[in-house]
């Protein structure tokens, strides 16, 4: 049996490595918000094998039944990685540019003998107008499995949602790229059409678990690869801390997990010179913690001032497995609709949990536990309207933000 055995592997083996290498498809196809999501959008893809002039064709969607309309083309960067330490794959990216707002387009990616489908996407419109955006905690664990129903519901509520934000943790670990195939295949088609913005979490850091207060820490080697976010952070943080404004909001996102004292000078920079009426900011760790192991006042202490002294409407968190919705708050204290404040909100989309904690009720205006939820937020003109959801599109909580 055990010589039947080895045999049996010795004949199957070349035939799986051939298979994986002659599948030149586009695979993980992803849109991703850029600086100017008026007139650019970011493309990224990966191919198993290297592709002869890796490139896009675009053109505004109508034009795609008119033979007469040819469409643009856009060459990939490309470079190599190898993933879980053995396997070298492809990855292409694209920046669409000098597109015009308001546009639906149509696009596809490959090169001479694969292309994707057609996939859609919408750019922004350049000046304010209404626009709704899903908003995700930590997806992390089972992503396959548990989390697809979570994006399918998402998808059946808000189809027309203009982009999805996830507060990072979307893998378990960031260095296996089995748990990265997960994320992908459980959001199918959607990041295809649908732009992702996506903050890195503490997980995304290899090692995290075990690294020396103080050190270096590297966020894993696939993130600027398999992404293309943009580069207007601070120097070393390009694609990890950047801001875009989108039709009249300006969002904001910051890493908990290095160079704080940068971030803080980036961030200053950034709110001074913010025209928006809405400002949003998106960040891994809480300020405020709803789990009794974790109450760093460290984000507090770093951030809240400059919150506060620009009026940021809306933070929103991830990493406690929880849910939480704080007042507005200032100062680290609730005060009262009619005065400038920020609203601070926790949420989990996946099934890992922590239960909460009471340490900051007084500041809470909602808490929720052993949950899986995400977000929709509408911003329309001087109203703000937050809404989370369980894995069945019921409404869980509400809340209504006024921006004078
Ligand atoms: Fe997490
Ligand atoms: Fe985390």
């Amino acid at each position: 049996m055990i010589i039947a055995g080895i045999c049996l592997l010795l004949w199957f083996s070349p035939g799986i490595a051939d298979e994986k290498k002659v599948s030149a498809i586009p695979e993980r196809v992803v849109l991703n918000i850029t600086e100017t999501p008026f007139s650019s959008q970011a493309v990224t893809w990966r191919t198993r094998i290297s592709s002869a002039s890796p490139r896009a064709e675009i053109l505004p969607v109508l034009d795609l039944l008119n033979p007469e309309k040819k469409p643009k083309i856009f060459p990939a960067l490309s470079s190599t990685v190898v993933v879980d330490d053995k396997d070298k794959i492809f990855q292409h990216s694209i920046i669409f540019n000098e597109l015009l707002p308001d546009m639906i387009y149509a696009y596809r990616v490959g090169d001479d003998q694969s292309w994707s489908e057609w996939n859609q996407f919408r750019t922004a419109s350049e000046k304010p107008a209404p626009f709704t955006f899903l908003y995700f905690g930590d997806i992390q664990k089972d992503i396959f499995s548990m989390c697809s129903q979570v994006f399918r519901a998402a998808f059946q509520k808000e189809p027309d949602a203009r982009f999805w934000l996830f507060t990072g943790d979307m893998v378990d670990n960031g260095l296996d790229d089995r748990e990265w195939d997960e994320f992908f295949s459980a959001l199918s088609f959607i990041p295809r059409t649908i732009p992702l913005v996506l903050v890195p979490g503490n997980h995304e850091y290899p090692g995290w678990q075990t690294i020396v207060p103080g050190a270096p820490r590297t966020i894993s080697h696939l993130w600027r690869p398999q992404f293309t976010f943009p580069e207007n952070g601070p120097k070393g943080l390009e694609e990890i801390v950047y801001s875009f404004n989108y039709q009249g909001v300006c969002f904001i996102i910051l890493n908990g997990v290095e160079n704080l004292p940068e971030q803080v000078a980036w961030l200053e920079n950034v709110l001074s010179k913010n025209q928006q009426p809405w400002t949003v900011v998106a960040m891994h760790h809480p300020i405020y913690s709803v789990i009794d192991r974790r109450n760093s006042t460290e984000l507090q202490d770093v951030f809240v001032p400059l919150f506060d002294r620009f009026s940021v409407d809306l933070v929103l968190q991830g990493h406690h497995h929880s849910y939480a919705r704080t007042k507005k708050l200032k100062n680290n204290s609730p005060v009262s609709d009619k005065e400038k404040g920020t609203v601070y909100v926790i949420t989990n989309s996946g099934p890992k949990y922590y239960p909460a904690s009471n340490r900051y009720d007084h500041l809470m205006d909602k808490t929720m536990t052993h949950g899986v939820w995400f977000q929709s937020i509408r911003i329309e003109n001087n109203t703000l309207q937050y809404t989370a959801y369980n894995m069945i599109k019921e409404v869980v909580d509400t809340v209504v933000i006024k921006n004078k």
